[in-house]
């Protein structure tokens, strides 16, 4: 499998720190101290079908392609705007595509997920080209008055066109069923015939659990994977993380003993948008011309599930 090219969109208000310090007990120093968010992007009338659409047209005039030239569309989504349909139908209808469409729900690490998947449909002959969307709205999750996870989050959409040339060299994914530190419960609905409910529950987060998680799993899984591909730390070009949070990124790289420069950023200015994180990086750092063909990617994401993602991929596009 290899990435044809690359596309995001963003919603149009940007929130910065001094705007949350408005209505909450925060502050810009201690956000910038403790994540090295600056600000992020926070939906207003927008919906995710538009942001979906937007980066994946724009991926796929990257790959100098069309939405006829796909036949398999993945979309990984903790919440669309709709329970059902899925993201991934409306959105195949929304771009003209004329393929099978699905949503998964991989969280933070769900780029990962479906760039696996992709690659299987992709070496099972079931598909020659696949879009992988990841479209989040976490400002739709989170309680607007809990200081502790609120400002940590963004919204946004990163899309990727895969096909079945060499490129990439390794996946590894791991998930472990724990709901204890990250959740989020829906409506319980209303039916009469319920015993028990769980109550609806905006996105909770422990957050020194999840960091602690993510630093070690995030170095594991990088350490694994890059061996599976035969590919020793010093050789990988850039390293692209989740953007949860920049202490953990910063955590990571110093256990992995490698250099800020192979560690690109945008978490200052986009928070943490879940599954859509590493390609919206991935889109900002080909757009901006840090990519050269012939380049070793190594990307991790975590998240709730707990889940954990990882490939290493060489990078092809010119
Ligand atoms: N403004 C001011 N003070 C705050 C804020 C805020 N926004 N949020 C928390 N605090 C306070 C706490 O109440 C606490 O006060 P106390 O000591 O009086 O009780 C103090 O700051 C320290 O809180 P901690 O939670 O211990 O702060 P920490 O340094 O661990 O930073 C953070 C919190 C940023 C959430 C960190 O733990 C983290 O990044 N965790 C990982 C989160 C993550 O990566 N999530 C992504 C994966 S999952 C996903 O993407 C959905």
């Amino acid at each position: 499998m290899r990435i044809l090219g690359t596309g995001s969109a963003l919603p149009a208000l940007t929130v910065t720190n001094d705007d949350l310090a408005k209505f909450l007990d925060t502050s810009d120093e201690w956000i910038r101290t403790h994540t090295g968010i600056e600000s992020r992007q926070v939906i207003t009338d927008e919906t995710l079908l538009q942001l979906a659409a937007r980066a994946a047209n724009a991926a796929l005039e990257n790959a100098g392609l069309t939405s006829a030239d796909i036949d398999y569309l993945l979309c990984s989504t903790v919440q669309a705007d709709t329970v059902t349909p899925s993201l991934g139908c409306v959105l195949q209808a929304e771009i003209g595509a004329a393929c099978p469409a699905l949503d998964i729900n991989g969280a933070c690490a769900g780029f990962l997920y479906a760039l696996d998947l992709a690659d299987a449909l992709l070496k099972a002959g079931k598909a020659a080209r696949v879009l992988v969307v990841c479209a989040e709205g976490m400002s739709r999750m989170v309680d607007w008055s809990d200081r502790s996870t609120c400002v940590l989050f963004g919204d946004g959409a990163g899309a990727a066109v895969v096909d079945g040339g060499e490129g990439l060299l390794a996946t590894r994914l791991t998930s472990a069923g724990d709901a204890t530190f990250l959740n989020m419960h829906p409506s319980p609905g209303n039916s009469p015939f319920a015993t028990s409910h769980l109550p609806m529950r905006a996105l909770y987060m422990d957050g020194p659990e999840i960091y602690r998680f993510a630093v070690s799993h995030s170095v594991k899984d990088l350490r694994a994977v890059c061996e599976a591909a035969g590919v020793a730390l010093e050789y990988v070009d850039h390293f692209l993380l989740h953007q949860a949070n920049k202490r953990i990124i910063d955590a990571a790289r110093v256990r992995l003993k490698q250099p800020e420069e192979k560690f690109p950023l945008n978490v200052q200015v986009r928070g943490n948008t879940s599954s859509a994180s590493v390609p919206i990086l991935l889109d900002e750092v080909s757009r901006a011309g840090r990519l050269r063909p012939g380049d070793i990617l190594a990307m991790s994401a975590f998240g709730a599930g707990l889940t954990t993602g990882a490939c290493v991929l060489r990078w092809t596009k010119e």
